[in-house]
């Protein structure tokens, strides 16, 4: 057997990245796992490093890198209050470009000649750490064994015992998930058929809204420059922080999304995601712009948002445009600074209050009561010349129909 040289290989622990690993050293790879802790449930990472190094790994890295990935990932999402097609708030997405960087750094390391990933052929994950992948290190091969092997579940497990991996068959979901401290999601099986209502079993982090507790609860979320910091007055750091709201959002059935998703890779998919931090945070997150932000500057910065989820949805993380967006954004957050409080109740969360340094809510122009400071006069000459356009074009061309009114 010809060798290859080094690989390394995003590594999750599950039986395909675990095939991949064996299968990668019997074509002459060495390979080096890399699993990451992006605060997804349910993650035995000393479990996964032993498993790592029985399916033929010759070093497992096993890296909390959840500080990392809300630091450089989630909050530039949060403050440009990202969502692909306004409903997706690109949980999984925003993973990719982070495992991409990190595992080009760790081949740098390595000496490696080549990544490895276990996303399958119809997915846009592989789009997105390939092209990630490719904008980092152009001299790195990306290899994706469980795209070019065509293996079976069924065969996948007998090559897995064949080898001696261990297998867990007994519980296996009859869904395809991905998960990390923004969110979950969740697909395949059942939800192929939109008509279908996603079965229970399909969430873990959220109740159904109806079985949640009948007293609504509300929350003060204190954010500076745009981003999160503290939690009912306790400052947080952000992993922690978001963590705490899964829990108490999800508690309430805040975050559950249902949606027909236009993927990258040309098809219509039928998505399911629950996000109860990331649904709660960008809420409290957009209503303290309304009362921080100029008109325009929200108007054009809307604009931008719709960009910059299509752009990490498809995986443009690293593109110029997508780090000219966030520089613009950034200079809008400067003043995003303030209290939100958030009502979790029965699936929803809602802003019931607003407070911020940098208000620029003037109660002596809104009031209609004691203290009115708007000029009433000044409304006279503005009405004029606002109209002006109109009543211009108007005297020149027919009106429209006129609504029949009966008489009296
Ligand atoms: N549709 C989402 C996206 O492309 C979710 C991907 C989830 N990945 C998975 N392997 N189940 O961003």
């Amino acid at each position: 057997m010809t060798k290859k040289g080094k690989v390394v290989l995003a590594y999750s622990g599950g039986l395909d990245t675990s095939v991949a690993a064996m299968w990668l050293t019997e074509q002459g790879y060495e390979v080096i796992t890399m699993t990451a802790d992006v605060g997804q449930q349910a993650v035995d990472l000393e479990a996964a490093r032993s498993k790592a190094l029985r399916s033929g790994a010759i070093k497992a890295y096993v890296l909390d890198l959840k500080k990392p990935f809300v630091d450089q990932f989630v909050w530039p999402a949060l403050k440009a209050n990202g969502m692909y097609q306004g409903t997706y708030p690109l949980n999984s997405a925003l993973s990719r470009p982070l495992i991409a960087e990190v595992m080009a750094e760790i081949a740098e390391r390595e000496g490696a000649v080549a990544v490895a990933h276990g996303c399958t052929g119809k997915g846009q994950d592989q789009v997105r750490i390939e092209v990630c992948t490719n904008a980092l290190n152009p001299d790195l091969q990306v290899l994706a064994p469980v795209r070019d092997w065509h293996f079976t579940r069924e065969a996948e497990m007998e090559y897995a015992e064949a080898h001696g991996i261990p297998v867990l068959a007994t519980s296996s979901s009859p869904y395809s998930i991905d998960d990390n401290i923004w969110g979950r999601s969740i697909e395949c099986g059942i939800l192929e058929d939109p008509w279908n209502e996603p079965p229970s079993d399909a969430y873990t982090l959220t109740c159904d809204p109806w079985d949640a507790p009948d007293e609504p609860e509300f929350i003060e979320i204190t954010f500076e420059k745009g981003i999160p910091v503290a939690l009912d007055g306790a400052k947080m750091d952000g992993p922690d922080l978001i963590a705490a709201l899964n829990e108490r959002a999800g508690k309430h059935g805040v975050g559950r999304i249902d949606m027909l998703e236009d993927r990258l890779v040309g098809f219509k998919s039928r998505e399911v995601y629950e996000c109860p931090g990331a649904i709660t945070l960008l809420t409290a997150h957009r209503a303290l712009e309304t009362i921080s932000l100029d008109k325009r500057v929200l108007a054009a910065k809307k604009e931008l948002e719709v960009k910059f989820g299509e752009l990490a949805y498809e995986g443009y993380w690293f593109s110029p445009l997508r780090e000219a967006i966030n520089a613009f954004i950034d200079t809008t957050q400067e003043y995003v600074s303030g209290v939100a409080k958030v009502r979790l109740y029965k699936g929803q969360a809602v802003v019931r209050g607003l407070r911020s340094p940098n208000s620029i809510y003037s109660h002596g122009l809104a009031t209609y009561s004691e203290g009115d400071a708007f000029d009433h006069e000044a409304a006279v000459g503005f009405i004029k010349i606002w109209g002006l356009p109109i009543k211009t074009w108007r005297q020149v061309h027919e009106s429209k129909e006129a609504i029949e009114i009966p008489a009296q």
